[in-house]
């Protein structure tokens, strides 16, 4: 049995063969181990230890041939088993655990390119009083901005506080009060942050967006420093070369008050063509002295411009995203393209 169980596996030159050899040698249920297994019930008393110690070494001979002939087979066709670990391939690199949010992300390069400039990125919060909101800001009782139609005004959120109405902050120059609030002059501070106005949403508008609040304070500071700081920043972000103009404007808490636009050459310009394409900024402008009064400055001595921009038209002009509403979708299609 043993010398033709061990010519018949190291012959198999295939698994199958193998398989076969083992059904046909070391199978349980049939196959001649058995066979051989069940005549030893005819050995004589006193001979069965001795027999059955033989039977017992040749099966485990067979066995140990049956095992090193399917290792041959094995590293022979195929190289290493299916399963076989190898320590020598590259790693496989981490499933990709997301995205940077174009708007996460351009928030972060706006606060670099402002940083560099000097300006220290600080916080609001996002309810607000009429006080920050409104009065600090010279915005009068009767202006239509206070208009309940044109804020989100928390009443339940008031009542019994003693503190007036509180609203979901319309601009973020409310930071800018809080900012001269709280440390004298000179102060120099960007504010990114979340505003919120009740407006029909569609692919440009929505009821809540970004703003970006600059405001700069000090003796001697001019209109001048408000261009070169817009200028500079343009081209940081939109890149060498963007110009910057001022249109005149009107804001409470500016004067005077102008709109700025950059003369944007970069990719996704679309019509622009050769000569580029002007890109609203948003508002700016030099702070009102009842500004500067409200917040205990002394107008006679200190000066200072402050600007207010929507973050999301320069993210989408930048991307190249045409519907608002994809930056807060969520749409793992839209944001995979961020990675
Ligand atoms: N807060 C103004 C707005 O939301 C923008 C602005 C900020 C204008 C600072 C002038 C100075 O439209």
């Amino acid at each position: 049995y043993e010398r033709e169980a061990t010519a018949a596996l190291a012959a198999a030159a295939t698994p199958e063969d193998l398989e076969a050899a083992r059904i046909e040698f070391l199978g349980k249920k049939q196959g001649r181990l058995r066979d051989l297994q069940k005549s030893l019930g005819s050995v004589p008393k006193e001979d069965k230890p001795a027999v059955g110690k033989a039977f017992n070494e040749v099966k485990t001979r067979v066995q140990s041939a049956l095992d090193a002939r399917q290792a041959e087979l094995e590293s022979v066709d195929g190289g290493p088993a299916a399963d076989a670990l190898d320590v020598t391939l590259p790693g496989r690199a981490p499933h990709a655990v997301g995205a940077v949010h174009p708007l996460t992300r351009t928030i972060a390069e706006f606060k670099t390119i402002l940083g560099r400039l000097g300006f220290a990125a600080v916080e609001g919060p996002e309810v607000e009083d009429e006080r920050h909101n409104f009065n600090a800001l010279n915005i009068p009782d009767d202006h239509p901005a206070r208009d309940p139609l044109e804020n989100f005004y928390l009443s339940a959120a008031s009542v019994g506080k003693g503190e007036g109405p509180l609203l979901l902050r319309s601009q973020t120059s409310t930071v800018q009060i809080r900012v001269m609030e709280q440390n004298p002059p000179p102060v120099r501070v960007i504010s990114i942050g979340r505003v919120y106005r009740p407006d029909t949403i569609d692919a440009t508008h929505h009821c809540q967006f970004h703003q970006m609040e600059g405001l700069m304070v000090g003796e001697g500071v001019t209109m001048a420093h408000l261009k070169t700081v817009l200028t500079l920043f343009c081209r940081a972000y939109l890149g060498e070369g963007t110009k910057v103009r001022f249109r005149p404007s009107f804001f409470p808490f500016t004067e005077p008050s102008v709109e700025a636009d950059a003369l944007w050459h970069g990719a996704g310009t679309g019509d622009g063509g050769a000569e580029g394409r002007w890109l609203e900024l948003g508002g700016a402008g030099m702070i009102d002295p009842n500004v500067l009064q409200a917040v205990g400055y002394d107008p006679e001595k200190v000066s200072g411009f402050a600007f207010g921009f929507g973050m999301e038209r320069f993210c989408m002009m930048r991307h190249g995203i045409s519907d608002i509403r994809l930056l807060t979708e969520n749409d793992v299609r839209f944001l995979k393209q961020f990675g």
